[in-house]
């Protein structure tokens, strides 16, 4: 198949170099913001994409101008042949990143220096045990935290997300900012977002805006600077003078940066999304096995990507029940 590089360009003139993979739906935490307390409905293990199929599927994207690949989930780490994709994936000509929860991230520390993988997002919304553990429904702060502080002494650029809720961690973000004085981390903060089963609500979000008010109101004028961002980053980035890390905020909602967008998602069944918030999905793993080529169902796709947040530009329409629950839980998305 000739190179053509068009297929993953939208009617925006959007190219899409960057593909988030979701390994599994499964994960070891149970974020309240991530996944309904009663979970959800898994799809049945066959509909699964396997190690070849990852492999494959991501080729193709990669044939046609994916340039990095982000694993997700659930946690991408639960999966018991994830060293495999993992290796298989790093023959690619490709950035390979991961987005973990660090449960069991010790375990895989010559897996990523084998795979060539650098770039570690962990997610990490409290540094209060009890808190940590109340959002997440289990009881892991101290492995998590440890497993944190051994990736970057291992060298790994780890960037720590935190999801900010209305008076449960909105008060420790001059702590997390703290941490970067002495750790090369970027911690991220990040808007509250709507999605199937995770009781959204604008009242519990803590905005862009709100978090640059306590920054500025915590610290002099002169000490905190303005980063720039990278050409596709998700982030607005900034660093408190003379600390060794830096700090951000992934504003979703009050801001989004959908000009900029470069992403497309794979989920665990083999999904195409052509954004984080699309409610209507491209399958490629059933015309795969069936030996069709997939190129023209991702164009089609692709093409179909809406400007802004899956068709949700307005706050207005964000805040809508209906259009969350047309989309999939977090959990099953891969962030
Ligand atoms: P980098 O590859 O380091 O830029 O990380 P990332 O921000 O793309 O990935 P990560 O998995 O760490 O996600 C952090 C947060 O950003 C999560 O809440 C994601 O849902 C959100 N996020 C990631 N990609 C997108 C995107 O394309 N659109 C929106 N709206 N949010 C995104
Ligand atoms: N809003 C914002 N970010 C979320 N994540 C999961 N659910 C949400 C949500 N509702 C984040 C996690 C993880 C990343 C991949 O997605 O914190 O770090
Ligand atoms: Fe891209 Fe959709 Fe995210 Fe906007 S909301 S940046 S279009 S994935």
């Amino acid at each position: 198949m000739e190179r053509n590089q068009n297929i993953l360009k939208d009617t925006f003139g959007r190219q899409h170099s960057y593909l988030r993979i979701s390994l599994t739906e499964l994960c070891n935490l149970r974020c309240t913001y991530c996944m309904p307390a009663e979970g959800i409905q898994l799809s049945p293990r066959s509909h699964i994409m396997n190690y070849d199929e990852v492999y494959t599927i991501a080729k193709t994207f990669v044939d046609h101008g994916v340039t990095k690949i982000r694993l997700t989930g659930g946690e991408p780490l639960v999966r018991k042949d994830v060293s495999i994709i993992l290796a298989k994936l790093a023959t690619l000509n490709v950035e390979l990143a991961i987005s973990t929860n660090a449960v069991t991230v010790d375990r895989f520390i010559d897996i990523f220096k084998a795979c060539n993988i650098r770039n570690i997002n962990v997610s990490l919304d409290s540094l209060v045990a009890e808190k940590f553990n109340q959002i997440t429904r289990r009881n892991d702060f101290d492995k998590v935290y440890k497993n944190i502080l051994l990736l970057i002494k291992e060298g790994f650029n780890v960037k720590l997300n935190a999801v900010l809720i209305k008076d449960f961690n909105d008060n420790e973000i001059v702590d997390f900012i703290n941490l970067t004085k002495e750790l090369p981390i970027s911690v991220r903060f990040i808007e509250f977002m709507p999605f199937d089963g995770n009781k959204w609500d604008k009242a519990k979000m803590v905005t862009y805006t709100e978090v640059m008010t306590l920054v500025n109101t915590s610290f002099e004028t002169n000490e905190i600077i303005r980063i720039k961002d990278a050409p596709n980053d998700t982030s607005k980035n900034y660093k408190i003078k003379g600390y060794k890390g830096s700090f951000a905020i992934i504003s979703s909602v009050t801001n989004p940066f959908c000009d900029s967008c470069n992403r497309i998602r794979l989920t665990a069944n083999g999904r195409l999304k052509n954004c984080l918030f699309s409610s209507s999905e491209s399958d490629l793993l059933t015309p795969l096995r069936a030996g069709k080529n997939i190129e023209p169902i991702i164009q089609k796709a692709i093409r179909a990507k809406f400007k802004i947040r899956g068709g949700m530009d307005t706050l207005e329409k964000l805040e809508s029940p209906e259009l969350h629950s047309k989309n999939r839980s977090m959990i099953s998305i891969g962030g």
